[in-house]
């Protein structure tokens, strides 16, 4: 459920119209909903509520929306944060979540950003590799700390999804094999400056299907018999997040929060420890639309091109995944057409929409791409020169810029001239 519906002919976020926010800060923009954000937080929560030892932990991924008035909102809603960087233990912290609600994953933590974690003091680190493990006691040594490690375990299944953003095969990059986990643990628990506490599975991203999560689960359990056989004290257990979200209305929904709760009730019945969780899309993805406006239509060979001053720079999931975002008219007439939807870069994949039967709009008219909370903003670029779009957070009838549009000479700031050119 969103927070996004026509009210006398114009789309509202809220209490706020999205032709007043356009009107005031321009296109493109991207706009979120502070009760669609508090709501799938509240959702979630109470979907795996009473699971596991204690109070379940959850991390929103950051990665999915790391803006500071995101993380704010659901920090306060209760959130702590998953994070994959230093830069996002820096953010989670600034935006007021405690250390003790941050778990530290990503296949390449650095010695710096291992720091950064040690120092925060964050609940625990998900380590990918005995590599990893390694230098993270030599970091922890140094730093007089103590690091709370978890392994991520790979357990080889398909989890059904765009190959992208499948993350828990074999032959994908993260985590360590089942068979070798045994090995790993006992390596970390003979190393200084580290302490073993849980284990954690993350196998993919935009999941319709709860089968491979079910079994991935089903393994992870079978490998914490096997740890606490040989000794070591796990005490949480790190289940990722990976739920996906309606993007199409047209499709069969995906499964919902209480029935992806009802499966790890099952899943983890007797593990007797924390459960974590660390759900990014499914807690903002419906929350967030990037707003534009249509800069002309010019005719097809088919369906007229619809040119929007939104790009591939600013969301790059449909070129980069093939994704589908609805396109809805800010004032829809209703009137509909066959149109393809596409930005201003000069590339043929800046495609939003090929052929896509949808709302009609004319030059000047303002649409909204939905589902566009998650990895959307935060994987913009500069790309022909583009500005980064800002972002706005409505909360009821009130609304606020939460990042301002870059200026140009922000945007080349950084740039500099060698010698060799100014003299
Ligand atoms: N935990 C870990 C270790 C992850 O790698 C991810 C996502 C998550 C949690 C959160 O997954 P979620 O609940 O959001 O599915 N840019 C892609 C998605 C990449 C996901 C990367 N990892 C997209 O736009 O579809």
């Amino acid at each position: 459920m969103d927070h996004f519906e026509v009210r006398d002919g114009r789309m509202f976020v809220e209490d706020v119209c999205l032709d007043e926010i356009a009107d005031a800060v321009g296109t493109p923009v991207y706009v979120y909903s502070t009760a669609t954000l508090e709501r799938h937080a509240a959702v979630f929560r109470q979907a795996v509520a009473g699971l596991g030892r204690g109070d379940p932990l959850v991390a929103f991924a950051v990665k999915a929306n790391p803006n500071g008035a995101v993380l704010a909102t659901l920090g306060r809603a209760g959130l702590g944060a998953d994070v994959v960087s230093g830069g996002e233990v820096a953010r989670a912290r600034a935006a007021g979540i405690a250390a003790d609600r941050i778990l530290f994953s990503g296949v390449g933590k650095t010695a710096a950003e291992m720091r950064d974690g040690l120092e925060a003091g964050i609940l625990q680190f998900n380590l990918e590799s005995q590599e990893e493990a390694r230098l993270l006691s030599e970091v922890a040594v140094a730093a007089g700390r103590t690091a709370d490690i978890a392994f991520r375990i790979n357990p080889d299944v398909d989890a059904g999804t765009h190959a992208k953003i499948s993350t828990g095969r074999a032959d994908n990059k993260f985590g360590i094999p089942a068979a070798d986990a045994r090995a790993a643990y006992a390596t970390a628990a003979s190393l200084p400056g580290l302490r073993v506490t849980g284990v954690t599975v993350h196998i993919g991203s935009q999941l319709f299907d709860l089968a491979p999560l079910a079994a991935a689960f089903g393994r992870l359990g079978t490998l914490i018999g096997q740890l606490r056989a040989d000794g070591h004290h796990i005490e949480l257990a790190d289940l990722g997040g990976g739920l996906g979200v309606p993007y199409d209305p047209a499709l069969p929904p995906p499964p919902t929060p209480a029935d992806y709760g009802a499966m790890v009730a099952q899943a983890t019945a007797g593990w007797d420890l924390r459960l974590a969780f660390e759900p990014g899309r499914l807690i903002v993805g419906n929350a967030g639309v990037l707003l534009a406006s249509v800069v002309r239509v010019k005719p097809g060979a088919e369906h007229p091109w619809v040119i929007v001053d939104a790009g591939m720079n600013d969301l790059i999931r449909p070129s980069l995944y093939d994704a589908w975002h609805d396109i809805r008219a800010v004032r829809p007439t209703g009137a509909r057409w066959m149109a393809n939807v596409v930005g201003p870069v000069c590339e043929s994949g800046d495609t939003f929409a090929t052929a896509r039967e949808m709302d009609q709009v004319g030059e000047g008219d303002r649409v909204a791409f939905m589902t566009a909370g998650a990895y959307a903003a935060t994987m913009a670029s500069t790309y022909n020169s583009r500005p980064l779009t800002p972002e706005v957070l409505v909360s009821g009838s009130r609304w606020a810029v939460v990042r301002e549009r870059q200026s140009l000479r922000e945007m080349i700031a950084a740039e500099r001239r060698p010698d060799w050119l100014t003299a």
